[in-house]
């Protein structure tokens, strides 16, 4: 049940009877007439330019034809019917909501690894299964994946567009004799997010392991969320400090040089963390006023303090048949240090966009199923 009413000030008002109620602007509504003069119905878009309508656009006449739809006539002589739950659900979505599951955010006491089991015809409940722990979490390991080399971007192709870099579609993470990158060793890396010197970042990493003989070698996850929230918490000004100051990250080789700068706690304009973007071999932060600078790396200390100390940590061992799949724009990965006498460790890894799973969410919610929990343990 609900209330509504067309207040003094001209604006729609949809009260529910949990107390909740919503104060619609007559233009904000004009703008989303679904009927076939505002909108091409085939594609979802806008015929109208919505700047066009006027300023002054009023409500003058609404009724509900039925329960649950709204018939509205507007001052421009227009008329439109609307469903209710739709405008609804669209007035409860905040600033800046991606319309996905919330984030849910996690330190090293983590018991249950999202893990799943990797299917190549998995079916759509699976999937969504998959993907929304991925969403949540901000990864998933899957079992079982083929051993056989180029797998990874078959699984990366199941949740978006595979991202192509100068490493190629695909790279191959082993030590090598003269590497390019300190990946490509069998050194210890800390925790950092993958190519932060890259516009746009790459918001998903997939990593496969085709064979892992050393017993070091245990991949890491932080939770970079979780940590710059702690850190918002418990020094507010190092939090402000590291959000607003930009740091420059560059990588360079025989035939490329790339570079972007991008403070390491990146906030949405609602003031929410949309991403972390840590990588201590690469950062090089402007030359500030010293007193400025004092400020900024006792902060950036404090961060680094969050990130490797493992608070948030989860270390665990990816076996042949595992894959790891990342968002870049909010965890840290890293690894121990492995012999590479002991025998051989080959990962192979690649990118998609973070945009893909987020579509694969809303493409597979579109259809109505019996939610399956039980695809991610
Ligand atoms: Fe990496």
């Amino acid at each position: 049940m609900m209330r509504i009413s067309v207040s003094t000030s001209r604006e729609l008002k949809i009260e529910r009877d949990d107390g909740t109620s919503f104060a619609i602007h007559p233009l904000w509504l004009r703008e989303r007439c679904p009927d076939a003069e505002t909108f091409d119905l085939q594609t979802g878009q806008r015929l109208q330019d919505p700047a066009d309508f006027p300023l002054d656009i009023a409500i003058t006449q609404i009724s509900e034809p039925q329960p649950g739809r709204l018939r509205v006539r507007f001052s421009d002589a227009h008329e439109a019917e609307f469903a209710v739950a739709d405008l609804l659900s669209e007035a409860e979505l905040a600033p800046g909501d991606h319309d996905i599951p919330a984030p849910r955010l996690w330190d090293r006491t983590l018991e249950s690894l999202p893990r799943a089991t990797w299917r190549a015809d998995a079916s759509e409940d699976e999937r969504a299964a998959w993907v929304q722990a991925f969403l949540e979490w901000g990864f998933v390991i899957f079992s079982q994946v083929p051993t056989q080399p180029g797998q990874v971007l078959k699984v990366g192709s199941a949740f978006g567009f595979i991202r192509e870099t100068n490493f190629g579609a695909l790279f191959d993470v082993r030590s090598t004799p003269r590497p390019n990158d300190l990946a490509y060793t069998s050194l210890p890396l800390d925790p950092h997010t993958d190519n932060p010197y890259r516009v746009p970042v790459p918001g998903v990493q997939l990593l496969h392991c085709l064979v892992n003989e050393t017993s070091g070698g245990l991949s890491t996850l932080v939770d970079g969320l979780a940590a710059a929230e702690a850190l918002r918490l418990r020094d507010p000004q190092a939090f402000e400090l590291l959000s607003r100051t930009p740091v420059r990250f560059r990588f360079r080789d025989a035939d490329t040089e790339l570079v972007s700068s991008t403070p390491l706690i990146e906030l949405d304009v609602t003031g929410r963390v949309q991403a972390v973007h840590v990588s201590p071999r690469l950062d090089f932060v402007p030359l500030l006023p010293p007193a400025d600078l004092t400020l900024y790396y006792r902060a950036r200390q404090l961060f680094d303090r969050l990130l490797r100390l493992g608070e948030f940590e989860l270390r665990f061992l990816l076996e042949a048949g595992d894959l790891m799949m990342m968002d870049n724009r909010r965890l840290l990965h890293g690894r121990t240090g492995f012999d590479p006498q002991e025998g051989l460790r080959h990962l192979q890894g690649c990118y998609i966009d973070i945009d893909g799973p987020r579509s694969l969410y809303r493409v597979l919610r579109r259809r109505p199923r019996a939610r399956s929990s039980q695809a991610v343990a």
